[in-house]
């Protein structure tokens, strides 16, 4: 039990640093904005927890505190009526056309931490910005009060065009989506639908918004969805070195390594099958589910001796241990999760274990990979699928052993790098200018005033 607890301890003390200081700088540092200025993103990105040469025994820190980083509030309506290069145009639901106010208004609750029941987890604590809209620190995620989630927060970026939500597909829309991390016990533990939109509706930083949003509406169980939908619709990111190679014909756009690594993606890898290019976009899913044996591996307790023996582990700067996977298992989660994939949304035996295909776009700054976080890296990816996933009597018949070359895997993952939007840092701008909502004391929480009117 003990070992629970200090696992348990540990996911808490990430999650506090990452609360309140650790925010990784993304690899993509310069951008143009809308009005074709360049921006530089060191401005933006600045101050936080500078982990650039890490790895390096000569590291020095360079993080600052967060309250000195500058934002710069972008017009991204303009993004989502006209996608990067790469991405197709955005279908809006007919009941939820795009405005700018609905956008402001939604980026204002996303980054909101009063949304939850103790005031402290916000949409954007999961999915961090300057992390991919994902979270680079932990495997799966973790909720209020160190609550464990048993699924990797995935990127938010191009969940525009998801037709079906969730990596087990259960929901049917961004609209309706909000309300599951909202009101779960282990994430924003909100304890109705009703308490949030009441408490909305007395927070004064919201006095009016609505209202102008949706043509005198107020705060209810669809404008909040209406509104966050928005602002996640527009977190739309491509023009990448590949997509500036592949769709818009720069043949100096990437290098040689990424043309071949495209090569082995659409060949001997397969990959694409899955993770599929259209004629003029790539979204890289195929919308569908597949079952890879990761699920299987994990629920039967095979996991990770059969997936990877060791890993890789970074005690400080320039101090690593190659540590067996038997060690790291005997001090992690003792319960080993059953998920059970689409399984657990149509109960058809032969769905056990199958997952939604995720989107490749921008996976350099998503780690860590897969729905359970299990791969810290883009290489350990790359080894699994050629090792042909996990067999099992479910396995898809497009996961099978691959026969890569060491310099086929090498040019696999410099290909997956290549797909790094050039407008994150335009994004991530935009995110750092958002007002985040803390407990003030004009608030109806404040001290349990219990003003809320229960
Ligand atoms: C405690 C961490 C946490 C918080 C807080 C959180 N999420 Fe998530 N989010 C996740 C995880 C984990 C998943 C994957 C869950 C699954 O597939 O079952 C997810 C999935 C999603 C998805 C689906 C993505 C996909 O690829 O299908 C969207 C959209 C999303 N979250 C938006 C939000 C919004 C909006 C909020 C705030 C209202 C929010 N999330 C709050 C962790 C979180
Ligand atoms: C049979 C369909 C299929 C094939 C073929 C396939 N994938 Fe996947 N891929 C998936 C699914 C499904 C997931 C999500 C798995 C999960 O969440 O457990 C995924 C996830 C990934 C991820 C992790 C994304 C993230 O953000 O977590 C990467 C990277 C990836 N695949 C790369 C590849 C590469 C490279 C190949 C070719 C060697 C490949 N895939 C072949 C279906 C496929």
């Amino acid at each position: 039990m003990w070992r629970k607890t200090q696992v348990f301890g540990f996911a808490a003390f990430v999650w506090l640093i990452v609360l309140f200081v650790g925010l990784e700088v993304p690899a993509q540092t310069s951008g143009t904005l809308e009005s074709g200025q360049q921006f530089d993103a060191s401005q933006a990105f600045g101050p936080g927890d500078v982990k650039e040469g890490y790895e390096s025994a000569d590291y020095q820190t360079q993080s600052r505190s967060l309250l000195s980083r500058r934002g710069l509030k972008q017009d991204l309506i303009q993004i989502v009526e006209n996608p990067p290069l790469g991405l197709p145009a955005v279908a809006f639901p007919a009941d939820n056309p795009i405005t700018r106010a609905k956008i402001d208004l939604g980026r204002l609750l996303f980054f909101d931490r009063r949304l939850s029941i103790n005031n402290t987890v916000s949409c954007a604590n999961c999915h961090i910005p300057e992390q991919g809209f994902t979270n680079n620190e932990i495997s799966t995620a973790v909720g209020v009060e160190g609550r464990l989630v048993i699924r990797n927060a995935p990127t938010l970026y191009n969940v525009a065009y998801l037709q079906h939500i969730f990596l087990d597909g259960r929901e049917i829309s961004l609209e309706n989506q909000v309300w599951q991390p909202i009101t779960a016990r282990n994430e924003m533990a909100a304890p109705s639908i009703g308490y949030v939109i009441n408490k909305i509706k007395r927070i004064s930083d919201y006095d009016g918004l609505f209202e102008a949003a949706f043509d005198g509406r107020s705060a209810d169980i669809a404008t909040v969805g209406y509104a966050l939908a928005s602002y996640q619709r527009t977190l739309l990111s491509a023009d990448s070195p590949f997509d500036r190679w592949y769709f818009g014909r720069n043949e100096d756009a990437v290098n040689e390594s990424v043309k071949r690594g495209f090569a082995v993606f659409a060949g001997k890898g397969q990959c694409s099958v899955c993770h599929q290019i259209n004629e003029d976009y790539a979204l890289f899913i195929d919308h569908q589910f597949h079952n890879t044996g990761l699920g299987y591996a994990v629920s039967t307790g095979k996991k990770d001796a059969q997936i990877k023996k060791s890993t890789r582990v970074q005690l400080a700067p320039g101090v690593f241990v190659d540590m067996p996977n038997e060690t790291i298992q005997s001090v992690s989660r003792v319960e080993s999760f059953n998920d059970l994939g689409l399984y657990r949304v149509t109960e058809n035996p032969a769905d056990r274990w199958k997952f939604r295909t995720q989107t490749l776009r921008n996976v350099a700054l998503t780690a860590p990979y897969m729905h359970n976080g299990q791969f810290a890296t883009l290489r350990e990816v790359i080894d699994f699928y050629d090792q042909g996933g996990i067999p099992n009597e479910l396995l898809s018949p497009f996961i099978r052993p691959l026969g890569l070359t060491e310099s086929e895997k090498i040019d696999l993952e410099r290909f997956l790098e290549s797909l790094t939007g050039q407008n994150v840092p335009q994004i991530v701008a935009d995110a750092f200018a958002a007002q985040i909502g803390e407990l003030s004391k004009d608030d109806p929480n404040w001290a349990h005033q219990n003003t809320l009117g229960f």
